[in-house]
């Protein structure tokens, strides 16, 4: 029987009567989270990291560095992480609990493949869901011996790493976590290792060994499909790696804006990756009002600041070529597409369905509750836009961060509100987003879970 404390707290988001309005300094970005730590985990010294993102995923990174033998001091957003090259990773004396990070747990056995000894890890009930041939298959090719559950398909996953020799692959879905896998074991392989994506993914592993003195080049369209090449380093130097906002994060903030009448938010300090602003170029063709300033780089990432504005959008089509630079954000765009003038079209998102959720089916519950037309296909969505927006509706977040925050999203550009049935999951990737989101002026009121609903209590923040 479930009990009270195994059901995590909702929360009803109200609408947003003054606009979301104010400026804000999003969390660090949990890409360059992660890999700022794997990478310093090899590092020949110590990498100080700073504006590292506090939350469950990236906790879970600090957390498999130390299992490895690594030193990792903490103080706040600095890290220290005491790299001693590949020779100071050692054999986990337990497995490896990645939580919810599939990035964790595709790119650790690319770090370790090089390493003869055994790394075991797993991690909670949606991440034994996410394929992993897609990794185990090409390090098996370079020369180590992997394993999973379901022949190799599924966590729990093993690998004992050996000498390993270059591959060229051919990744089958574009896919920045798979790609960085085989790069960081080609970082310790014997001759070139080169990988074709089909469509441009998020580049952060290929920056932050540029930045280390590694070898790595890109040949292809600058926006589409290349290959990556990367060769064998002796060592990798960095001493300081400052991590900028998430755009993925920011993200949230600037559809908000963009839905609620009224609303003005300025994010300084946000990361400007073009491998990562695909929602930006998608929402600015729907007619956002949105406005970027480039400033100096952090390190190998470039940032600025974003401002949006209140404004009415049109409908657009998201096809294959852009899914990747918007990935994670595609709930966003349709949440935005479903206050557009017309029908929206995506396609060539299947990989939504293989994310912390099913995304595309959470979408498609999320936005008929709001009472909007949609279509769901196999790969993609129609959405027909309502721009006098919608009464409120209830959003089913399958444990989804994601999901979640675009709920409260909805919920503030509603006129009843937005009932979100877990809030907890949003610790995965923003543990303070309610107390963010309330600073400008996004009402809430938490559900705490009871057994009896008619005692359900709740406390409002504003
Ligand atoms: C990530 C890559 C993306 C993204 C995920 C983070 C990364 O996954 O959805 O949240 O840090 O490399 P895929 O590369 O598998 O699409």
């Amino acid at each position: 029987m479930m009990t009270v404390s195994d059901v995590p707290a909702g929360a009803v988001f109200l609408p947003a009567t003054d606009g979301i309005k104010g400026t804000l300094q999003v969390p660090g970005d949990k890409s360059v989270s992660h890999r700022a730590v794997l990478l310093g985990a090899v590092n020949s010294g110590p990498l100080t990291v700073t504006g590292f993102l506090r939350s469950a995923d990236t906790r879970a990174t600090v957390a498999a560095v130390r299992a490895l033998g690594v030193e990792v001091a903490e103080q706040g957003d600095r890290l220290v992480v005491h790299g001693r090259g590949w020779e100071g990773l050692a054999e986990p004396e337990d497995v490896i609990d990645v939580a919810d990070s599939g990035t964790l747990i595709r790119l650790v056995p690319g770090l370790v493949a090089s390493r003869d000894f055994l790394c075991i890890l797993t991690g909670d009930a949606s991440i034994r869901r996410r394929p992993m041939a897609r990794v185990l298959q090409p390090l098996a090719a370079m020369g180590a011996s992997v394993t999973g559950r379901r022949g190799g398909t599924l966590p729990p996953i093993a690998v004992r790493g050996a000498l390993l020799k270059g591959l060229t692959h051919h990744l089958e879905v574009a896919s920045a976590q798979v790609k960085s896998c085989i790069l960081l074991a080609g970082l310790r392989a014997h001759g070139e290792t080169a990988v074709y994506e089909p469509a441009l993914c998020r580049d952060h592993t290929e920056r932050l060994i540029g930045y280390a003195g590694g070898r790595v080049e890109r040949e292809g369209a600058p926006d589409g499909p290349g290959t990556v090449r990367v060769w064998p380093v002796e060592s990798l130097h960095m001493e300081h790696v400052a991590v900028p906002g998430d755009i993925s994060s920011a993200a949230f903030f600037i559809v908000a804006a963009l839905l609620v009448p009224d609303s003005e938010v300025r994010l300084p300090n946000v990361g400007l990756n073009p491998t990562r602003t695909g929602l930006l170029k998608v929402l600015a063709r729907m007619g956002a009002q949105i406005h970027v300033e480039q400033g100096p780089p952090a390190g190998p990432e470039p940032v600025g600041q974003v401002c949006a504005h209140t404004s009415d959008l049109t409908a657009t089509d998201v096809d294959r070529s852009e899914v990747p630079a918007l990935i994670d954000e595609l709930p966003l765009f349709l949440l935005a597409a479903a206050k557009a003038r017309g029908t929206s079209r995506l396609r060539g998102a299947a990989e939504l369905r293989a994310k912390e959720s099913d995304r595309l089916r959470a979408m498609a519950g999320l936005l008929t509750s709001l009472g909007v037309e949609i279509v769901e296909h196999s790969d993609g969505m129609d959405v027909t836009g309502r721009p006098d927006g919608w009464q409120g509706g209830q959003v089913a977040s399958h444990a989804d961060h994601r999901l979640a925050m675009v709920g409260a999203v909805a919920g503030a550009a509603s006129r009843k509100g937005v009932q979100v049935d877990d809030v907890e999951c949003i610790g995965v990737s923003y543990p303070g987003f309610v107390d963010a989101f309330a600073a400008l002026g996004g009402t809430s009121r938490t559900v705490h879970p009871t057994t009896d609903a008619s005692r359900a209590c709740s406390e409002v923040h504003t």
